[in-house]
């Protein structure tokens, strides 16, 4: 198991789903942990958190706009005096539908939390993690960044981009002392998933497209996002890990 003792992480999006799980992961391994969500949902897990003996505080944040996100990183070096790991987990895949049918507003919508979102966490994460001379930071993408899915056209085009983001912010900064991977989960069962089914189709069908036949958990999930930040993978570097069952190489 990776250990995390005196290392503060930032985790967006941990309201929920897979953010939770990587927070309350993190926490068991020692980490104090700023759960940033635009939900107050991150609130009742930073309790938990801190109920356990964990060390934890809740940033209520949307991560499309500047200055929200500079105010989650001022408390996490408010209160625990910088951040070592940033998980940039926060998105959205709000509809399902053809290109020619897709709505214009829907399309900037998830450009904006999905892609610029992340930029702007990136932006405000790697300025502070330059002051402190280091740092490891995975941003979720997905399988979508990784091949194409229809029907999902903005979600697919977003998650490309956060591959993207990825290489070009660790080329950026592996020479400075951080360390930016992603993650490209295949299907994974949570909130996000539920509320995404195509009408009358059960998530147990999704789990059967994969090659391995089911659905990945979070905390599958959370292992790899945990190696990534960890010092166990310490020469690993703008790397987009498939944690898909197999899904991207059919
Ligand atoms: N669930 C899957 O099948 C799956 C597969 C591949 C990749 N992913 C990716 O994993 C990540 C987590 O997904 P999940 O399934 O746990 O989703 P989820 O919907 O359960 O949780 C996402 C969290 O992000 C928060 N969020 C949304 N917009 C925000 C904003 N503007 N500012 C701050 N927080 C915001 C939500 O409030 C929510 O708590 C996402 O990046 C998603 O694209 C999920």
């Amino acid at each position: 198991m990776q250990q995390f003792d005196n290392k503060t992480a930032l985790v967006t999006g941990a309201g929920s789903g897979i953010g939770a799980v990587v927070a309350k992961a993190l926490a068991r391994a020692g980490a104090r942990v700023v759960l940033v969500d635009v939900a107050a949902s991150g609130q009742a897990t930073a309790d938990g958190i801190n109920a356990e003996g964990g060390k934890a505080l809740f940033q209520q944040c949307d991560i499309q706009d500047s200055a929200s996100v500079a105010a989650a990183v001022g408390a996490a070096v408010a209160h625990f005096g910088g951040i070592d790991i940033a998980v940039n987990n926060a998105a959205i895949d709000p509809e399902v539908a053809p290109v020619a049918e897709w709505d214009e507003a829907v399309m900037e919508r998830i450009l904006a939390i999905n892609v610029k979102g992340m930029f702007l966490c990136l932006k405000h994460e790697i300025a502070q993690m330059l002051e402190q001379g280091g740092g490891a930071i995975v941003n979720l993408a997905s399988a979508a960044g990784v091949v194409g899915v229809a029907n999902k056209p903005a979600y697919t085009a977003s998650k490309h981009a956060v591959v993207g983001l990825t290489k070009a912010s660790a080329l950026q900064y592996a020479p400075r002392g951080l360390r930016i991977n992603a993650v490209c989960p295949g299907a994974v069962d949570t909130p996000m998933l539920a509320e995404n089914l195509p009408p009358g189709v059960d998530k147990s069908v999704i789990g059967a497209n994969h090659p391995i036949g089911r659905l990945a958990t979070s905390a599958e999930v959370a292992e790899a996002i945990l190696w990534l930040c960890s010092d166990s993978a310490s020469y690993v570097v703008g790397h987009a890990l498939t944690v898909d069952g197999g899904l991207t190489i059919q």
